[in-house]
């Protein structure tokens, strides 16, 4: 197999993932994307075991197997709530193959590379460890296994900038000892530690972002693999990670109302307090409603605006609320949904879910289109949404999502919140929302809630 035929093919494949990228920005051609870039990926696995010199395929074939089985269980397997779990550890393993590809390059005594080589294994190694811990310490946050309140101690930032200033210290010094492998070795364990300190002090409801750019990363560290073992499809494979990553955190910093600088530099230190740490109390009084008296506030209103959250996921509530949506619309109220970038546990989470229950593209609506609209609408339905309804993230400074864009449901003439209790969000934060006077309860799981209602309303 000439090196040039290697290359075309490549340069095949990178074509298939920019077309498959392109097409994943609509949920009506996204699973022509995957295809496509399903073939890009066989084709350019099959031409690297082509490759002329290569050797140990036992080896080989035992990983592709172990990988193609988990991979392929769990993508079977896993909830659509849990995708973002899942894209943290996928993350991680991105960043894990890239340092160890570095390491096993890196043979220690004996080993001669020049400057540049040396440079791309050394940021393929740090960047893929920070990767790797940084993205099981999201997984931890995200599934609950660790507190998904920032955790922070005096000298954060000092302590991280130390960390990083004697990791270029030792990188500087491998120029001069390339062989000497405990050095490589305390790098790859500063870049480890960076990762978990890095995202330690991040809180939950900036988990999306984080997501995000730790995706980029793991982009970049499989690029600088590919500058080391001078390998094209992973240098743009690794591009094409990178910068798309880099494009979706902008996209979720906006949603955030987070600065890019804000989260790479600052926000990882900060602390905040959240609005029940500062004993402020919601206003109001909570009303808890029955069904039949929510059935006559949808059946008399001219207009609904439904919001749903990730309560709505939970419950795989997306079908019952596209056939009271329709019900409602038939009877003439004027149904829009309202879609928050950050509602439920990942980017288009809700779209995904209403386009899967059918519900018409030209009824969802994205927050800056449908925001002024709230104060001229009859009803609101919140379907398992919380954090992104709250109006602390307006008018509380104190709280983890202040400056957060949320949708204005209270401004409506009348709130119905449909979830089970009076649990907070992913956020841990009290919504006063749920104690204003226009806001009616409903308790339930959100699907049963759905359900009832529809049976009230064509009694
Ligand atoms: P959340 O603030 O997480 O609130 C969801 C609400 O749904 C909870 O208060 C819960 O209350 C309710 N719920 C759960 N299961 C339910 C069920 N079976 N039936 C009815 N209600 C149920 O959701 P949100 O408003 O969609 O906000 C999303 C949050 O997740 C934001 O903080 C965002 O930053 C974060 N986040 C987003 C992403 C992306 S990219 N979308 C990724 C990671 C994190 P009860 O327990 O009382 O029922």
């Amino acid at each position: 197999m000439s090196y040039h035929l290697i290359n075309l093919i490549y340069l095949a494949s990178a074509t298939l993932f920019m077309l498959g990228i392109k097409f994943l920005s609509s949920p009506n051609t996204a699973a022509k994307g995957n295809y496509l870039s399903m073939i890009g990926m066989g084709a350019a696995i099959t031409i690297t075991l082509a490759t002329p010199g290569l050797h140990g395929f036992a080896m080989i074939g035992a990983g592709v197997a172990m990988g193609a089985v988990i991979g392929g269980y769990a993508a079977i397997k896993v909830k659509m709530t849990s995708m973002p779990e899942m894209v943290a550890l996928f993350n991680g393993c991105g960043g894990a193959a890239s340092a160890l590809v570095a390491m096993a390059e890196f043979r220690g005594p004996g080993s001669e590379f020049d400057s540049f080589t040396l440079i791309a294994l050394l940021l393929s190694m740090i960047i893929g460890g920070l990767t790797f811990t940084g993205s099981l310490m999201a997984y931890a946050k995200l599934q609950g296994l660790i507190s998904t309140r920032p955790i922070t101690y005096p000298a954060q930032q000092f302590i991280n900038g130390i960390i990083v200033l004697t990791t270029l210290v030792l990188a500087s010094l491998l120029f001069r000892d390339p062989a000497n492998m405990p050095l490589f070795l305390a790098i790859l364990a500063l870049a480890l530690g960076l990762g978990v300190l890095a995202v330690i002090p991040i809180g939950g409801a900036d988990m999306p972002v984080i997501i995000c750019l730790l995706n980029s990363y793991s982009g970049l560290a499989v690029s600088m693999t590919g500058f080391a073992l001078r390998n094209n499809a992973l240098i743009i494979t690794g591009s094409l990670v990178g910068a798309s990553g880099i494009f979706l955190t902008k996209i979720m910093c906006d949603a955030m109302n987070r600065s890019l600088a804000n989260v790479l530099f600052s926000a990882f230190g900060k602390v905040v307090e959240s609005a029940d740490d500062t004993g402020e109390g919601p206003a109001g009084t909570m009303k808890g409603f029955e069904v039949e008296d929510v059935a006559t506030i949808l059946a008399n209103a001219g207009t609904l605006i439904i919001v749903p959250g990730y309560g709505m996921a939970a419950a795989q509530a997306q079908h019952a609320t596209r056939e009271l949506g329709d019900y409602l619309a038939e009877q003439g109220v004027e149904v829009r949904y309202a879609i928050h970038p950050v509602a439920g546990r990942m980017p288009g989470h809700m779209n995904v879910l209403l386009a899967e229950a059918d519900v018409p593209y030209d009824q969802l609506f994205a927050l800056e289109d449908i925001n002024d609209d709230f104060a001229s609408t009859d009803a609101v339905l919140v379907i398992g949404a919380n954090d992104v309804v709250n109006p602390a993230a307006k008018t509380n400074p104190a709280s983890p999502i202040y400056g957060m864009p949320v949708l204005d449901v209270e401004k409506a003439t009348t709130v119905i919140v449909l979830k089970r209790s009076m649990n907070v969000g992913f956020a841990g934060i009290e919504n006063e929302l749920f104690y204003m006077n226009n806001t009616k309860m409903l308790f339930g799981d959100a699907k049963s809630s759905l359900q009832k209602l529809l049976t009230a309303l064509k009694q």
